[in-house]
């Protein structure tokens, strides 16, 4: 059994992309660590911003737990949070966006500006591809595209190696001077 988390910021394309992947991959199985954390409750409440406050410790034994139990070749699972965990022997896959694409995203999911910033400067830094490079034994950042699902899908065969890291911080000094405010 291979396991794949696909991770990034919120609006990134995570989810699009991993049923894609999934859909391309015979004997695989596609898990949403967000259903699987409201089906399990494995969070302690909810943030000022509406979002859960995951048991991270509590999440790695139920993915565990998963994988012992799946019969599949192949366990994908997609979710933010999982850049900031440690999951034993998973390959990370980090989804990266241009910003002006999240934010639209991001507003049309009815986030408070606030949020959204503090989410565009998130992937600006790359910090889920900085904590996914610490957290796994293996992990490579991807831009979003039509041919992602395809890369990921020659990723689990090992035959492509793509590059460690994408530099997005250059969008984010574009947006700030566009909107002639600094947004942080
Ligand atoms: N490659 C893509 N092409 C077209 N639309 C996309 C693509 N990736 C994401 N989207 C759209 O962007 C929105 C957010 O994508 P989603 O996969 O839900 O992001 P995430 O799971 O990372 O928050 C969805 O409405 C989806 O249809
Ligand atoms: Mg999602």
């Amino acid at each position: 059994m291979k396991l794949i988390v696909i991770t990034g910021t919120p609006g990134s394309g995570k989810t699009t992309i991993a049923k894609e992947v999934a859909s391309k991959i015979k004997d695989s199985e596609l898990v949403h660590a967000n259903d699987l954390i409201k089906s399990k409750h494995i969070f302690s409440s909810y943030s000022k911003d509406g979002a859960m406050v995951v048991k991270l410790g509590m999440l790695a034994r139920e993915i565990d737990r998963l994988r012992k139990s799946s019969g599949k070749r192949i366990l994908i699972i997609e979710g933010h949070v999982l850049c900031d965990m440690k999951i034993k022997g998973a390959t990370a896959v980090v989804i990266r966006e241009h910003l002006e694409t999240m934010r639209n995203r991001l507003e049309e999911r009815g986030y408070a500006k606030k949020k959204i910033n503090d989410n565009l400067v998130s992937e600006a830094i790359d910090y889920c591809g900085a904590n996914a490079s610490m957290n796994y034994k293996e992990s490579f950042e991807l831009m979003n595209s039509k041919d992602a699902a395809s890369t990921i899908v020659s990723i689990i065969e090992g035959k492509m190696m793509p590059r460690k890291q994408i530099d997005l911080l250059h969008e984010l000094v574009m947006l700030m001077k566009k909107e002639k405010v600094g947004f942080i």
